[in-house]
This record gives structure tokens, C-alpha cells and sequence, in this order.
């Protein structure tokens, strides 16, 4: 098969391309290596792609029309994996402006490039699309239209302009929706890395709020996920949104003190306000991707965690996010 994924130098992009090229598949990824973070940890993410064969790289902004054009033109793919994106919550705050062109108007080209060949399409969402609900654990039929940041609300309109592409074009369609995804090449601004950073310098964590939970999920329990959801979406034209959670929501404080464990550090914790861009708690319901592509999340907490460790240890450098100390 062809394959082509966009975000693929990011962190589930490049075990997403990984993934497909160890199936055989043909693969090109398109990244503009978005500042957000290093650059120098992306291109490691993409280090084993780089040497297959059967694996190319467009540098390109899905906001061009003509640079994704471009990476259809060299991809010719059966299918498309949309993973580009502004992916922080907090920093939308900042540059909603951004937000908004990469995770709309990028998805509106790849849409449209889709359309022209009848190309089956993956599209990543979030579950920050069910903001504070207080329905848990979510499900993919709860209303979701009361997002907590701009990077949500961008979010769930992707959804919405695919779901259009469904009806009116007759394109298969399946929006993910990711809850909270750790692992090696994990971003540097989510909980994961930033504690661990903070457990080795000896910092205190800050916690907002104390009953905080979320639904952590194993990269590689994702990368099942989406390699189910492209058996979906090859089948027929058809429009699903699924939920690609673990289903075992953690308190934040657990997912410290279990950090700490597998470094051998010691955990200090402050107490902060809940920000209101976070929704207190995140928990997916998994029963509609199992029964549609037999999803089911098989790694635990304690064994992501050391796996997510080891790769840390391991790493030529500390990823991290700028101006942090
Ligand atoms: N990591 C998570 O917990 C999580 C949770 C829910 C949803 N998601 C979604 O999954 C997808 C992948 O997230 P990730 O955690 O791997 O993030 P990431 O930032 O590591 O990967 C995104 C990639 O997209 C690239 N990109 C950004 N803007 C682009 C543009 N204009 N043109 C081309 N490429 C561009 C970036 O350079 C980056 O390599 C995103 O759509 C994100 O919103 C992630």
C-alpha cells in the first residue's frame, strides 16, 4: 500500500511511518518541522525511516496548498494519514491565529486533495474535544461542543469539515480521537517529559489541581489503533469518529510518583489551580473502535513508563522545550 502521512518527523507521526514501513508499505512523510520544538528531535524521530528504501521525506506547510499537492503528487497514496498540527493546548492560547491555519485550513488541502483522488483519509483528534464533560467516561455520541481552548475548538471543527467531505463527496473518513499518548519520542511540553525533567533537576512538580486524571495512553497502543482504523476506512466510504484511550484513567499525582519510581528520584509536589484550558479529568470509552477494528490497548502504565524512561536515558540529548531551564 501507499501511504502518505503528514506530521510524520512528530511524535506518533514517526512511529506511525515506522510502523507502516516494517508492513511492507510505501510511505512519504510531509513535516515543516514547526518550531514548536527541536527540530534536532524530530529528525531524530525519522533517523531509521530515512534509511528505507521504501520511505521519503517532503519538507513542506500543510497551510501551501501546493506543498501538499506536491506530497500527493510524489505519494500517489491509497491512503492518507493527517496527523500535522499545533498540538499544544496552552500554547493556543498564545497563537490561536496559527491554530487555526495549520489545524483547518491544512486539513481543508488535504481534504481537497483527497477528494480528487477518492482518497481514504485518517485524521488525528483529541479527547480535549470533550472538554469539562462531566459524562464519563466520554463517549464518541456525547455533544462535545463545549471546548475548553482555541486548540480544542479546532479540533472538533476538523471533525466537522471532514464529516462535510463524507456526506457531500463520498470520501471514508475516520477522525481518532487520542487521549494523553506517552512513550519514547514523546513531545517535551506534555506531563511526561516535563516531570521527568523536573524529577532529575531535583524541581517540585506543580500540580493543577489535585484530583487531575488522565487517561495516559502507550504510543504503540496507538499506532494498533491507527493501523485498525485504516482496515476501516478502506472498506467503504463512511464517516466514524473513535475514541483511542487506554480506559484506566490515572490521577496526575500516581503518574508522578510512579515517574519517580521507575527514575529513582524523589517526588516534591506543589498544588495548583486547575487551568482553564484542562478539563479535570479524561477517560475514554473504547467499546466503538474495539467493535469496529478490534482496538484494545495492551500496555500498562508501569511497562510505558519504563519504556518511555529507557528511551529518555538513552537519548543523545534531554528533549526539551525552549526557554525552559
Ligand atoms: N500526543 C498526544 O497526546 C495527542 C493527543 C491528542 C491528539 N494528538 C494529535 O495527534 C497529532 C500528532 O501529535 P504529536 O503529539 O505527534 O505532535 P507533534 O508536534 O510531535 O507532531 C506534529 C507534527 O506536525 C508537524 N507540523 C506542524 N505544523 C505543520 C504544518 N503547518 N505543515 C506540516 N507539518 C506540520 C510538526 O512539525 C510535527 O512534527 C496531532 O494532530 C495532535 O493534535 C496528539
Amino acid at each position: 500500500m501507499r501511504a502518505l502521512v503528514t506530521g510524520a518527523a512528530g511524535f506518533i507521526g514517526s512511529h506511525t511511518v515506522d510502523r507502516l514501513l516494517a508492513r511492507g508499505h510505501e510511505v512519504v512523510g510531509i513535516d515543516n518541522f514547526d518550531p514548536y520544538y527541536a527540530a534536532g528531535q524530530k529528525r531524530r524521530n525519522l533517523s531509521r525511516a530515512l534509511a528505507h528504501p521504501s520511505f521519503a521525506l517532503r519538507e513542506g506547510d500543510v497551510r501551501r496548498v501546493e506543498d501538499v499537492r506536491a506530497a500527493f503528487e510524489r505519494a500517489q497514496p491509497e491512503v492518507v494519514v493527517h496527523l500535522a498540527a499545533k498540538a499544544g493546548v496552552r500554547a493556543s492560547l498564545a497563537d490561536p491565529q496559527a491554530y487555526l491555519e495549520v489545524n483547518e485550513l491544512g486539513l481543508l488541502h488535504v481534504l481537497e486533495a483527497c477528494r480528487e483522488g477518492r482518497t481514504p483519509l485518517l485524521l488525528a483528534s483529541t479527547s480535549s474535544v470533550y472538554g469539562a464533560s462531566a459524562h464519563v467516561p466520554f463517549e464518541e455520541s456525547d455533544a462535545a461542543d463545549l471546548p475548553l481552548s482555541p486548540y480544542a475548538s479546532t479540533k472538533r471543527a476538523a471533525e466537522l469539515l471532514a464529516h462535510s467531505y463524507y456526506h457531500l463527496h463520498g470520501l471514508a473518513i475516520a477522525a481518532l480521537r487520542f487521549f494523553t499518548v506517552y512513550g519514547p519520542r514523546g513531545r517535551p511540553d506534555m506531563a511526561v517529559a516535563s516531570f521527568t525533567r523536573a524529577l532529575r533537576a531535583g524541581r517540585s512538580i506543580r500540580l493543577h489541581g489535585e484530583e487531575t486524571a488522565r487517561d495516559f495512553t502507550y504510543v504503540d497502543d496507538i499506532v494498533d489503533g491507527i493501523e485498525g482504523a485504516l482496515r476501516w476506512v478502506q472498506g467503504a466510504p463512511r464517516y466514524g469518529v473513535f475514541n483511542l484511550g487506554r480506559t484506566e484513567p490515572v490521577r496526575v499525582r500516581v503518574l508522578v510518583e510512579e515517574l519517580a519510581l521507575a527514575l529513582g528520584c524523589r517526588a516534591s509536589i506543589e498544588l495548583g489551580r486547575l487551568e482553564p484550558t484542562e478539563s479535570p479529568r479524561t477517560a475514554a470509552n473504547i467499546a466503538r473502535a474495539a467493535a469496529a477494528f478490534g482496538y484494545a490497548p495492551q500496555v500498562s502504565l508501569a511497562e510505558g513508563l519504563q519504556r518511555w524512561v529507557r528511551w529518555y536515558l538513552e537519548s543523545p540529548e534531554s528533549p526539551h522545550v525552549a526557554g525552559e531551564e
